[in-house]
Parts: C-alpha cells; sequence; structure tokens
C-alpha cells in the first residue's frame, strides 16, 4: 500500500492544491492532505476551518484523507508508514526551496519527494495571493473551490467589520 503526503498551510487550499491532490490519487494506493499546524502564525483560518474545507472538497475522492501535522514532516511520515512527499511546482522560483526541503528530507529519513507540474492555469496561483486579492474586492471564482468562496466572504466581511 503506498501513501502519498501532501503536505501545506491551505489558508485556504486553491484549485491549483486541488489539482495536485487528485493527481497524487491517480498515482498512490492513497493520498494523505496534511496541515502544518504552525503556532507562531495566525492565518486566515483556524487549523479546524480549513481541515473542515479540505474534508469538503476531497470528499468525491475514495483515497484521499485530510490529517495535521506540526513538527518536522518526515517524523509524521515516519508515524504513519508514509514514503512518499508529493508537491506541486508551479514556476522555476519554487524550484530552489523545493528542492533544498526535498533534499533535506531525504537526508534526515529517506523520504523521497515527487513534483507534480502544476497545472498552467494556475501556476500564478497561491493562497496568499487569493487572500489578498478578496480582502480588496477582486473576484477570485474559479481559482478557489465554492467551499472556499463562501467562508472567504463571509470571513472578510466579519473582519470589515
Ligand atoms: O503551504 P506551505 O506553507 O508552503 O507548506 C510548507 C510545508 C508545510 C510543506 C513545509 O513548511 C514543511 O514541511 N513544514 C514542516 C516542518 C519541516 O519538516 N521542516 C523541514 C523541511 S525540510
Amino acid at each position: 500500500m503506498r501513501v502519498a503526503v501532501c503536505p501545506g498551510s491551505f489558508d485556504p487550499v486553491t484549485n491549483g492544491h486541488l489539482d495536485v491532490f487528485a493527481r497524487a490519487a491517480a498515482m498512490a494506493d492513497e493520498v494523505v492532505v496534511a496541515v502544518l499546524i504552525n503556532s507562531s502564525k495566525a492565518g486566515l483560518f483556524s487549523i479546524d476551518e480549513r481541515m473542515e474545507i479540505l474534508r469538503e472538497v476531497v470528499e468525491p475522492y475514495g483515497n484521499i484523507r485530510v490529517d495535521s501535522f506540526h513538527g518536522l514532516l518526515v517524523d509524521y511520515c515516519q508515524a504513519h508508514g508514509i514514503s512518499t512527499i508529493v508537491k506541486g511546482l508551479r514556476a522555476v522560483s519554487d524550484f530552489d526551496y523545493e528542492l533544498q526541503m526535498a533534499q533535506m528530507n531525504y537526508r534526515l529519513a529517506q523520504i523521497e519527494t515527487a513534483f507534480i507540474s502544476t497545472n498552467p492555469l494556475y501556476s500564478f496561483l497561491s493562497s496568499s495571493l487569493v487572500k489578498e486579492v478578496a480582502t480588496f474586492g477582486g473576484d477570485v471564482s474559479g481559482l478557489v473551490p465554492d467551499a472556499v468562496l463562501s467562508r472567504l466572504e463571509s470571513r472578510l466581511s466579519d473582519r470589515m467589520g
């Protein structure tokens, strides 16, 4: 049974992430989408909210589940029998840091990283840009799942008071 992990902050998940999850799910027996718990960084959405959204969007896939982790990703992988990390690569600018992390994760625990080339439709897309554009009233429909759109609207209107 080959289990792969797609790790990230997912604050919030975008259609680019979802494309990577779906393609990873076609290659592995099971995919775990693992949300990093980072207590030093407050997000727009709480970890529970991110996981709830992720569970909604991966529901149609029979072999994707959602979890959270803190500490080193390789420790999480080893504790859960996960052999492969799957990441999306949007552009060359992602490559330097992703390669460093992949090499470090292999050095630490011989966990392999596989890269999926992001669908060009989403190569400019990031969670932080989505938040910035939505904050200033820009239209992010088509870039995030509907489960995110509705929550973004209510979260941002709460913030505006
Ligand atoms: O969505 P993000 O924030 O770009 O995801 C980054 C993430 C969670 C994949 C990365 O920060 C990570 O793996 N963090 C866990 C801590 C860790 O293992 N650090 C060493 C990496 S070599």
